[in-house]
């Protein structure tokens, strides 16, 4: 008999305009849609068309004038400056619409950009709120990017307005966020009219006269502003995401399709309701951080935590389980290196002890591939169910996850068990574009419409829209994950297909640093690539060839071009090895042999490919990486 997963998945896939139009029922809108889908125009679909809401009223709002005023809508748990504050949903309303008036008085309207480049502290979120109440469109830049790629976000977006703080703590490292801030306005083309930041205690900003304005003095002179009816399928936010280059593409979110679908995968996916508490660590300049730290959780009424630490030493391995018991976590969300974070130090969750997790009902992961060591930790001493669930910054919510609000299947390691409603998942052969087998790899793909809550284009660039998702495979949208759906339905997803890499769930594109080293001039050629990682999951490493003649210590050009990575793109690539070599290896036709240096990295077997054009570069190869503690097997 269907279970009623597979009633809602089949009717999502059939018929969406009636499955949709009935779950947009539970949003709030000022005018309701003319029509649920509009598929006139492929690749470009458009949900809730004719329909007018407002994102910061279904988030705060709606629960006041339903009598949740009073219930907690954001916890504040800062273990980095001790301390924890609360908001109800009345007092989170009131902070919003008065920062939504402090922009308005700077002449934010409908449509304008504003970039916010925070810490993890409550005006981060009020922030993002408030452009939401106003309907403009906010872009979050996360913290641990350098000046440079935020210039590049700055020159794309082009905010009237950026948001800021002087500084955000990294465990007990303060790290000045206005110096970068101040340097990437310096570089960007494109300049804000005004900057709002907020001093925090621990350091002072220099502000820009006639520029800068203190957050306090802002919000002191603020008259609240009221939401602003918006059209369902206006732009809520941008968040720029790695792309194959070092231009980052600009994710667009809408209005109407995300309240709905969030609002709904609160229930379907995570299985909390309006009034539980849920936790999602992240950051708010991720896309789990803009779904699941901000939109869900508020848009189903439950209580959001907002945590500024790290899973260990913040202060210790037990910060987790402390947090879930002091706020009554029903449903936490984070990524498995977090998992393997607190293992390392705390193998056997001798901590879990101290505190009373039973109210603690169940741990979702996503970010990166679920290792089965991780996953069983997590299992034998949470006692609850481990949920892996994939998703991208583009699709905004869990293509495949085990939706336990409406059936849980058992658990299959390496699997994120199935699509959820909404996406029609396949796997086709990269090369014939033809369905494979059950249990065969190929591309994994979506056939398109991609449901509600998903990107509709990339920010002013539909052609690259087309180009990087939608052109490759005509009718569907690239993932540009590799995997299969075995017999049972079930999905496993093996390797990205680009060179984008994961590093502590973080999502980076090797092409992006290998256009940073090219930049070192004595640098003539250079791979990086993603190696294994037992806390990270995988690290990049750099592979420099030198121009002829260079004679300098090859250590001090290493030196440099991990320090220009961490310059031009940040200390979030975590690029700290690099090795210099003869050459690369590559195909006769000059293509370099990445797979198969990432497989003598990792200690896999590999077989010399039949293309290459000198077998011999492979055990240069094997010898660098030796030297720097890495490879060490010989290949067939
Ligand atoms: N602002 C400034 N710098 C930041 C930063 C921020 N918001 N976030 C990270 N950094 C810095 C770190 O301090 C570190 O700097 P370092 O090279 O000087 O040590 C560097 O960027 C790399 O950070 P990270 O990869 O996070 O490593 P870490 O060693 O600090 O912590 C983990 C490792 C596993 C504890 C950490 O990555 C973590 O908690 N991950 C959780 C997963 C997560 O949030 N994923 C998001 C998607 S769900
Ligand atoms: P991001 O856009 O930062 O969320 O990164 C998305 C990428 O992370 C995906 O394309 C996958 O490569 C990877 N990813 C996310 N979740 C999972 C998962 N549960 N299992 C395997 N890979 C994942």
């Amino acid at each position: 008999m269907a279970n009623r997963y597979d009633e809602a998945f089949d009717r999502s896939i059939n018929d969406p305009n009636s499955f949709w139009g009935e779950v947009a029922e539970d949003v709030h809108w000022y005018k309701k849609w003319d029509k649920v889908l509009d598929d006139s125009n492929p690749p470009f679909y458009r949900w809730f068309v004719g329909g007018e809401l407002n994102t910061c009223y279904n988030a705060l709002d709606v629960h006041i004038d339903n009598g949740r005023g009073d219930q907690l809508a954001m916890v504040y748990d800062s273990p980095v400056t001790e301390s924890v504050k609360k908001y109800t949903y009345t007092a989170l309303r009131d902070e919003v619409a008065k920062f939504a008036g402090a922009l308005a008085a700077q002449g934010v309207t409908k449509g304008d950009r504003v970039l916010i480049y925070m810490p993890m502290i409550p005006e981060a979120v009020i922030a993002m709120l408030a452009c939401a109440r106003l309907g403009a469109v906010h872009s979050v830049v996360f913290g641990g990017f350098a000046a440079k790629e935020l210039a590049t976000r700055i020159n794309d977006a082009k905010p009237k307005v950026i948001v800021s703080a002087s500084c955000g703590i990294e465990v007990a490292r303060i790290i000045a966020y206005k110096p970068l801030l101040d340097g990437a306005i310096d570089m960007a083309d494109s300049k804000p009219e005004k900057c709002i930041i907020i001093q925090r205690p621990m350091e002072t900003a220099t502000m820009v006269e006639g520029r800068d304005l203190d957050w306090n003095e802002a919000m002191a002179q603020a008259t609240p502003h009221d939401c602003v009816p918006v059209a369902a399928t206006d732009p809520l936010y941008i968040l720029y995401t790695s792309g194959t280059t070092g231009q980052p593409k600009g994710v667009v979110r809408d209005n109407g399709g995300h309240v709905v679908a969030l609002k709904w995968t609160m229930k379907t996916v995570y299985n909390v309701d309006a009034g539980d508490t849920y936790w999602a660590a992240s950051d708010v300049g991720w896309v789990v951080g803009h779904s699941y730290i901000v939109y869900g959780p508020l848009f189903r009424g439950c209580t959001t935590i907002l945590f500024e630490g790290k899973p260990v030493g913040t202060p210790d391995a037990g910060v987790f389980w402390r947090v879930i018991s002091d706020h009554n976590v029903k449903c936490m969300f984070t990524a498995p290196t977090a998992f393997r974070a607190i293992k390392r130090e705390d193998p056997s969750a001798e901590l879990i002890k101290n505190y009373d997790l039973s109210n603690f009902k169940a741990l979702f992961l996503a970010g990166e591939r679920l290792d089965p060591d991780t996953l069983k930790w997590a299992e034998s001493n949470l006692g609850v169910p481990v949920i892996d669930h994939w998703w991208q910054t583009e699709t905004g919510w869990a293509i495949c996850a085990n939706c336990l609000g409406l059936h849980q299947f058992d658990v299959k390691e390496g699997s994120p068990t199935k699509p959820a409603p909404g996406w029609n998942l396949n796997v086709l052969d990269p090369e014939t574009r033809e369905p494979v087998g059950s249990g065969d790899i190929g591309a994994l793909v979506v056939k398109l419409p991609l449901p509600p809550g998903t990107l509709p284009t990339l920010w002013n660039n539909d052609e690259r829209f087309i180009e990087s998702y939608m052109g490759e495979f005509p009718g569907y949208y690239k993932t540009a994950d590799a995997g299969y759906i075995d017999a049972d339905g079930y999905a496993f997803v093996m390797a990205r297909t680009d060179d984008i890499i994961n590093v502590a769930g973080h999502r980076l594109s090797t092409g992006a640093m290998e256009e940073v080293l090219a930049d070192h001039p004595d640098v003539a050629e250079c791979a990086v690539l993603g190696v294994d990682d037992q806390l990270k999951g995988q690290v990049p490493i750099g592979f420099i060839v030198l121009n002829a003649g260079v004679d300098r210590d090859q250590g001090e050009i290493i030196k440099e071009v991990i320090q220009m990575v961490r310059d031009r793109i940040g200390p979030v690539a975590s690029f700290k090895t690099a090795t210099v070599v003869k050459r690369l290896p590559k195909t006769r036709s000059g293509k370099i042999l990445r797979g198969t240096i990432q497989k003598i990295a990792d200690n896999k077997e590999y077989k010399t490919p039949a293309t290459i054009d000198d077998p011999a570069i492979l055990e240069e190869i094997e010898d660098a990486l030796n030297d720097i503690g890495l490879a060490k097997s010989r290949g067939k």
